[in-house]
């Protein structure tokens, strides 16, 4: 294999159903930052159960399976990723800081001071702090600032949004990645991370859900005015989903699985009474055929029940009625036929899925599918970091010197959400 390239940055997403590794060459500049994939691996694991690892052998397999056939695709290695991060562990909340001004106009280490306050709480002893993203600065009590630099007054205060994760959590998931010979540059929030991919300048203003449907979690974020503003996991995901046809058609795990993905839809009236299939038989015994229209029924109502969830949060976070970019749906989930069709009834919203396309070249058609969303995400995240920041590429080893420049101030820097 050829020696690391200097731009090159790679992704490891951690799923409960699968892990996918991605390397790619950061394209373009500051402004027009972008991705070019040039490898993708993606192997079944188990180890990961919604954000948490259960089997530390497992997930290092997984870990180290899916690189490897990334590097083979990309024809080069790597040693540093970007990593997902989800899960109930993680707790996201607003806070707010003052600060007064030290000259007569608003400099770089003013704006750093005010987001350190604010981003100075407890979070509680087995918790840490993963991202402070800067929201809304006020300046003498005057809202909706976005960039105070240069500006002029005594009064600075900052409003940002705090992500915390179990420390326990990221040093397990640390752990895999290091044991499968590989290191984490940074972990990134994973509805965050979607966004970067899927996300449209406008929804984000305009105010979006984006709700992922996974196979051990179901994600819900909400942007507005062109940042995040809420944050939370919900109860049912795509296991349910397996488990109730289970149940309901009589057939083992993996057959539900089979079967929800060819033959399955979530809006029953898109599937005619005559529609049948074959269910699996018995060892000597024949198949049965199935109504194709008693699956959809099934998997109509949990994920009916998934939806209504997410507008109960949406209502109480307080953003029902402010939500005119729609929803957007990423993760597995959202292949099944139907999907769009259900979210419209249930939040009366424009629904539409999220594929991975903007500022991504190379082998995009590798990567341009909602379960890929997350993937996708981290490594314009990652680029944008190289780019903007000069965060890690995929071959570079963190220095101590430049940990301790960048180390506090880099987490606040993470504005371009
Ligand atoms: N065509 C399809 N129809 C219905 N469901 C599908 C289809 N394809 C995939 N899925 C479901 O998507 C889920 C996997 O999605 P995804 O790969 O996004 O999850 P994950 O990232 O591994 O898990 P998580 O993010 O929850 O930890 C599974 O439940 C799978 O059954
Ligand atoms: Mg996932």
């Amino acid at each position: 294999m050829s020696a690391p390239q200097p731009r090159l940055v790679a992704a490891l997403d951690l799923g409960s159903t699968k892990v996918v590794g991605v390397i790619g060459e950061v394209t373009g500049d500051a402004r027009t930052v972008g991705v070019k994939i040039l490898g993708v691996g993606i192997e079944r694991s188990t180890g990961v159960r919604r954000g948490v690892v259960r089997d530390i052998e497992e997930t290092t397999r997984a870990i180290a399976k899916a690189l490897k056939d990334a590097q083979l695709m990309a024809g080069l290695e790597v040693g540093t990723v970007y990593c997902g991060l989800a899960g109930e562990h993680v707790a996201g909340r607003s806070s707010h800081g003052v600060v007064s001004v030290t000259g007569n106009e608003i400099r770089t280490g003013d704006v750093a001071r005010v987001n350190d306050v604010a981003s100075n709480v407890t979070f509680g002893r087995d918790h840490e702090l993963l991202h402070a993203i800067p929201q809304d600065y006020l300046i003498d009590q005057q809202a909706g600032i976005t960039d105070p630099i240069g500006m002029t007054g005594s009064r600075l205060e900052a409003e940002v949004y705090l992500v915390t994760v179990l420390t326990s959590a990221l040093a397990n998931l640390r752990k895999c990645v290091e044991r499968a010979g590989y290191r984490v540059g940074e972990f990134v929030l994973e509805p965050l991370a979607a966004s970067l991919a899927v996300l449209s300048p406008d929804e984000r203003d305009l105010g979006c859900a984006l709700i992922e449907l996974g196979g051990g979690s179901t994600n819900l974020s909400i942007f507005h005015a062109g940042k995040i503003r809420h944050t939370a996991s919900l109860m049912f995901s795509g296991a349910h989903l397996t488990n109730d046809i289970v149940h309901g058609l009589q057939v083992t795990q993996q057959e539900a699985e089979r079967i929800k993905e060819r033959f399955g839809a979530v809006y029953e009236p898109m599937v005619g009474d005559d529609e049948l299939f074959e269910l699996p038989g018995a060892p000597g015994q024949m198949g049965r055929s199935a109504q194709r229209r008693v699956l959809a029924h099934i998997m109509h109502m949990r994920m009916q029940e998934i939806f209504e969830l997410a507008a109960d949060e949406i209502s109480r976070a307080g953003f029902l009625q402010r939500l005119s970019g729609g929803v957007i749906l990423t993760g597995g989930g959202a292949l099944a036929p139907g999907m769009t069709e259900l979210a419209r009834e249930v939040f009366a919203l424009p629904v539409r899925i999220g594929r991975p396309s903007e500022g991504i070249g190379g082998l995009a058609d590798t990567v341009e599918t909602p379960r890929l969303a997350v993937a996708a995400g981290l490594m314009l995240y990652g680029a944008r970091q190289v780019v903007v920041s000069g965060g890690f590429g995929a071959s570079s080893r963190r220095s101590p010197a430049v940990e301790k420049v960048f180390g506090p101030v880099k987490r606040w820097l993470q504005d371009f959400f």
